[in-house]
This record gives C-alpha cells, structure tokens and sequence, in this order.
C-alpha cells in the first residue's frame, strides 16, 4: 500500500472532477443508468442502518410541472431567494431527469423508542442523524453521476418551499433533503476553487 501509485485511482479522480452543472442539454438519461444512480444512492451508510431516504423520480410533464411550481413560488419570496429558486426552476426544466430525495422520519421514530433519553434530545439526534445518512446516499449519486459522465446539481434551495415540494412529491409527512436536477453538461465547469484542506485540518498531536 504505501508504495501504490495512486495518481490513477480513479475514485479519487471522480470525487475531483465532480462540479455542480446547472444547465444540460436535451439527451435523455436512459432507465438503466437512472437505475444505476438509485442503487448507488441506496448503498449509502445509514445510522442503524434505518436508510431513511425515499428518492422520487421526475420525467416529462411533471417535472416540468415541478419547475412551474418552484418558478410560481419565488415570487413571494426577496432578493436573493426568489433569484435562487428561479434558478432552480430553469435547471429543472433544463435537465431530463430530476430526482428528489427526502426523509421518512423512521429513524427518528425508531431510535427514541430504543435510546429512552430525553426526548427532545432524541428526536434532535436522530433527526440530524436521518439527515446525514440522506446527505450521504445524495453524495453518492452524485459520485455515481459523474463517474458515468452525468451531471447534477444538489438544489437546497427548495427547502424555503419544502411543505410544497413534498406535497408534490407525495411524502407530506416526510423531511426534505435535496432535489437533484440530472443530465449532460450544456458546458462543463471547473466550479469554484476549493480552500486548501491545510486551513480546515487541525493535527491533534501530544
Ligand atoms: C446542501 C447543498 C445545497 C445546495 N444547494 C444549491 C442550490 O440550491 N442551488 C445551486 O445552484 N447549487 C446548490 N448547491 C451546489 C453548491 O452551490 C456547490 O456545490 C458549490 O458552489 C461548490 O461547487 P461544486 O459543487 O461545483 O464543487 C448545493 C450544494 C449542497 C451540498
């Protein structure tokens, strides 16, 4: 191991090149490579292994539906969510395959019953817990994306409508995680530049 070329590896060169893609052009993303982003979003970690994600998928008309809704919604709201969530519209009706993520709450049920803490403090770790795990089955979809020369963009912005995205999706009683816009890169991206990870790492050393 130590002596290993990495240089080559190639998940490491996915997890760099992945970038935030925003527009895409009209090619379709066939069921089979859908399939293949699903099943590597369910492959995530999962606290208690209680994989509390549901993922919706969006084609045609109502995914177009959805961008109408997102686009009517920004109204209400001021500079700069209402410009985000317009954003977000025309990334929607741009990609031809849209997926939406969001959280059933069975964790949360599931581990209060089993810890026996305080309530409150347990419906918040499970909760943040439920959150993670989705975060992660979202991350690797967008690894998996890439991998196949997809792009996505992870849009958090609809958060500020969420009761109207789940609603739409079906899941009322669900949590809100992401909904991600997929398809071929209109023009690639660098994206932004990233920190150096020196500034973020602290050594805890004796
Ligand atoms: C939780 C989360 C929410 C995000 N929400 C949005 C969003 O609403 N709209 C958007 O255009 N990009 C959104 N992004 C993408 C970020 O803007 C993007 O990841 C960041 O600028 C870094 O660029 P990169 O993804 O190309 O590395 C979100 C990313 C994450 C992780």
């Amino acid at each position: 191991m130590p002596n290993e070329d990495l240089s080559n590896n190639e998940t490491l060169r996915i997890i760099e090149s992945r970038r935030s893609i925003r527009a895409f052009t009209k090619q379709n993303v066939p069921d089979e490579i859908l399939r293949i982003l699903l099943k590597a979003a369910n492959e995530a970690p999962s606290a208690h292994n209680q994989q509390p994600w549901r993922f919706f998928v969006l084609r045609g008309r109502k995914k177009e539906d959805l961008a109408h809704l997102v686009n009517s919604r920004s109204a209400v709201f001021p500079k700069p969510s209402s410009t985000l969530l317009r954003m977000a519209a025309r990334s929607i009706m741009s990609a031809p395959l849209v997926i939406g993520v969001a959280n059933t709450g069975e964790l949360i049920k599931h581990g209060t019953n089993l810890f026996k803490v305080e309530k409150e403090m347990a419906h918040d770790f499970f909760r943040t817990m439920e959150i993670q795990s989705s975060a992660a089955a979202v991350q690797n979809m967008l690894l998996a994306a890439t991998s196949i020369g997809l792009a996505t963009v992870w849009l958090g912005i609809l958060f500020l409508i969420k009761d109207d995205i789940l609603d739409f999706l079906g899941e009322p009683q669900g949590e809100f995680m992401a909904v991600v816009p997929v398809g071929y890169a209109e023009r690639s991206s660098r994206g932004p530049q990233k920190l150096p990870v020196e500034i973020k790492v602290k050594y805890i050393a004796d």
